[in-house]
């Protein structure tokens, strides 16, 4: 499907960037809107119309609806995610990710736009106990106010889909990484907190050694075991449910990952082909998990989504990127 006019709110951020770049790339009309809290201008492709604004400003989105009419559907990457500040700073994360969302969903409803991609995360799942790979149907269990907040914009969309027709798809990510293909764009923040970009980070010299919390997790090498998906993967992931919603496919929730995980000592392997990764090792982390690993099968099944990308594409788009462009 072609000629889409989409609304990015939080396009300037990392994954909503490169969201905007593939849309351009399958030549579709893109309008960003983003209040550059953590995103930057010079990542939004110049092909793409901005306006600086926040989704919680309900007179600012009416003006965009108004402005540029005809807008088949938004995505919405605009939350914040960083799980300490989250617990430090709550109301500020239920303001942003769940106010904001319920005032996007009222302006777009108003201005008769009723289709909506929203980003979610695995951290709606907790800290399962479970070790098989995580289904959608799977108790949502947040052990954050990050977590809880994107649960919540999650019944939001959901009561909003019941009640006023809203047509969604709630995508759970589980560790976004990696780098666009045009190395033009990347995870670029000036206080990490991703392992990939830690370790590669570590390995290029640009930081210190990456820190391993916990060797002794009930896993095969000691440490934990995560789910990489390469954002190309997900913004694909993305389009072909963008094309879902518009074909009257219907509304759903899927997890985004890629079946396997990779514990922290194979991604400081995978570093390793490219630059030793120094490293040393702490106690465990409260919170994390020995194992997060999602069960993508309904996004297989229901969209035909297969992600193509391996651990050596995530980790080496990303050490290029921050060999050469981070800057
Ligand atoms: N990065 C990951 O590993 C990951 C994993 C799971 C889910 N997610 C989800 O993906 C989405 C995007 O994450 P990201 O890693 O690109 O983060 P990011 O911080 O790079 O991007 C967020 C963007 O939204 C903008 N923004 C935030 N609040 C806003 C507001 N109120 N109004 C307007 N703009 C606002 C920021 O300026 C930024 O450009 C988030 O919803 C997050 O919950 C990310």
């Amino acid at each position: 499907m072609t000629g889409m006019k989409v609304l990015v709110v939080g396009g300037a951020g990392y994954i909503g960037s490169h969201m905007v770049y593939d849309l351009l790339r399958a030549n579709h009309e893109v309008i960003v809107a983003d209040n550059l809290s953590t995103g930057r201008r010079s990542d939004v492709h110049p092909d793409a119309a901005f306006v600086q604004l926040d989704i919680r400003d309900r007179a600012a989105l009416d003006k965009l609806f108004a402005t540029h009419p005809g807008i088949d559907l938004v995505m919405h990457f605009a939350a914040k995610l960083i799980v300490p500040e989250s617990v430090q700073h709550p109301l500020t994360y239920y303001s942003n990710n769940v106010d904001g969302v319920r005032v996007l969903v009222e302006s777009m409803l108003a201005a008769g736009v009723n289709t909506l991609v929203f980003s979610s995360t695995a951290a709606v799942y907790g800290e399962p106990t479970l070790t098989r790979p995580l289904r959608e149907d799977d108790p949502l269990a947040p052990i954050n106010p990050y977590g809880a907040t994107k649960r919540a914009a999650e019944e939001l969309i959901a009561a909003a889909g019941a009640a006023h027709g809203l047509n969604y798809a709630i995508l759970r990510y589980f560790n976004a990484a990696g780098a666009d293909s045009s190395g033009d764009l990347g995870l670029n923040k000036p206080h990490l907190t991703h392992l990939i970009p830690l370790a590669t980070r570590a390995a290029l010299g640009m930081g210190p050694a990456l820190t391993v919390y916990g060797t002794d997790w009930p896993t095969p090498d000691g440490t934990c075991i995560r789910d990489y998906i390469h954002v190309s993967d997900l913004t694909a992931a993305h389009l072909l449910a963008a094309e879902h919603l518009m074909d009257a496919g219907g509304s759903l929730t899927l997890n985004l990952g890629t079946n396997t995980g990779s514990s922290v000592l194979q991604v400081i392997d995978a570093v390793g082909t490219y630059s030793p990764c120094p490293y040393v090792t702490g106690p465990r982390r409260a919170g994390d998990p020995a194992q997060l690993v999602a069960d993508s099968t309904r996004a297989r099944s229901v969209l035909g989504w297969e992600p193509v990308r391996s651990l050596d594409d995530i980790v080496r788009s990303d050490f290029y990127y921050r060999k050469y462009h981070s800057a």
